[in-house]
């Protein structure tokens, strides 16, 4: 089973998935993007920080916006609106946000089951593309619902379910159950993608092996190392392909997938701040010798160039020293 490919997904986050690191991501082996959540009330009041967040490329296809609210009649409103642009669309029942909790929105929507099929229900209906869902196992409070949410949504006709092993209240502490979504996997027929806790090939391997999904969504193990994907898929035996980086040093392919990001964002971005560079920046370097020194540095600089530059010649001095000791 672990041994049979499957499709692996970037996870939507916040502040990271930007449209220059979708792309990345798809460079580095992900076959699967989503955009971070963006607030269906944005999109309705056409927000132009909203409308930035579900922007897109021709070369990220499919295009997968992700869309949250606690207001059904905005959420099919937002589904019109993105439907031209969008391959599917994604609905998000699974962030621990306070502030979105506290709208009835994300994932406190799992205490009640009737609300999210009703939300659902009423998207499908204006849909013209496929809707796909994205959940936690429940809130933590009372009995866990994403068991019977996905059995009712895949009545409803939506395409495809992700998991994330956790509750709410758990937000992200503790270990992923990976069990749990093993029993939503056994209990309907529609692809279900298992969600957490997977870094790297080994924990790939366990996680469809203990939960027999039809793909695995990586999250925090892809802040800073979209390589991830390539990485799982080559130990696998999945793909045998030499990377676009054509070196086994991680060093290596770091350098090489921060010039990626800041080419692409200077691309898509031209002028604008990128306002995620200076967080990726700090993902890129993390637990690398010096870089805590470098990054004192990091918080004072205002010019994106600038910045880029520093990091690059961070990591080429890295490299550089390594090479030394080696
Ligand atoms: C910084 C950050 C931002 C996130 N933003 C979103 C989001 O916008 N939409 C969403 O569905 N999940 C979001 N998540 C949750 C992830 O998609 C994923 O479900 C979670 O991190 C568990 O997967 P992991 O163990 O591989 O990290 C976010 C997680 C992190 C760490």
């Amino acid at each position: 089973m672990s041994n049979q490919a499957v499709p692996l997904f970037l996870a939507p986050m916040a502040g990271v998935t930007d449209l220059a690191y979708r792309l990345l991501a798809r460079e580095c082996g992900a076959d699967v993007t989503v955009t971070e959540f963006t607030a269906a009330s944005g999109l309705t009041r056409h927000n132009t920080n909203s409308w930035l967040k579900v922007e897109s490329d021709p070369r990220e296809r499919p295009f997968i916006p992700q869309i949250f609210g606690g207001i059904t009649s905005e959420m099919v409103e937002t589904v019109e609106l993105l439907q031209d642009r969008a391959d599917v669309i994604d609905i998000n029942f699974g962030c621990p946000a306070p502030k979105i909790c506290r709208n009835d929105a994300g994932a406190a929507l799992l205490r009640d089951p009737d609300r999210v099929v009703e939300m659902v229900q009423a998207c499908l209906d204006v849909a013209e593309v496929p809707i796909t869902v994205k959940v936690r196992l429940g809130t933590g409070s009372g009995p866990n619902t994403a068991l019977e949410v996905a059995r009712r949504l895949e009545a409803e006709g939506i395409e495809r379910i992700c998991v994330h092993g956790r509750t709410l209240r758990q937000r992200y502490s503790g270990e992923a159950d990976w069990q749990q979504i093993r029993e939503i996997v056994e209990a309907v027929d529609i692809p279900v993608i298992a969600n957490g806790d997977v870094t790297d090939a080994a924990t790939a391997t366990r996680c469809l092996e203990e939960t027999g999904a039809a793909g695995v969504m990586i999250g925090r193990g892809a802040i800073g190392r979209p390589t991830v994907f390539h990485e799982i898929k080559r130990d696998l035996g999945w793909r045998n392909q030499v990377p676009p980086w054509s070196s086994d040093d991680p060093a290596v392919a770091r350098l090489w997938c921060w010039e990626r990001y800041l080419e692409l964002s200077e691309e898509l971005y031209s002028q604008q701040m990128n306002k995620n560079l200076k967080r990726h920046a700090v993902s890129f370097t993390k637990g690398l010798p010096g870089a805590s020194a470098m990054r004192v540095n990091l918080h004072s600089m205002h010019n994106q160039t600038e910045l880029g530059n520093m990091v690059t010649s961070y990591l080429e001095r890295l490299i550089d020293s390594e090479a030394l000791v080696a």
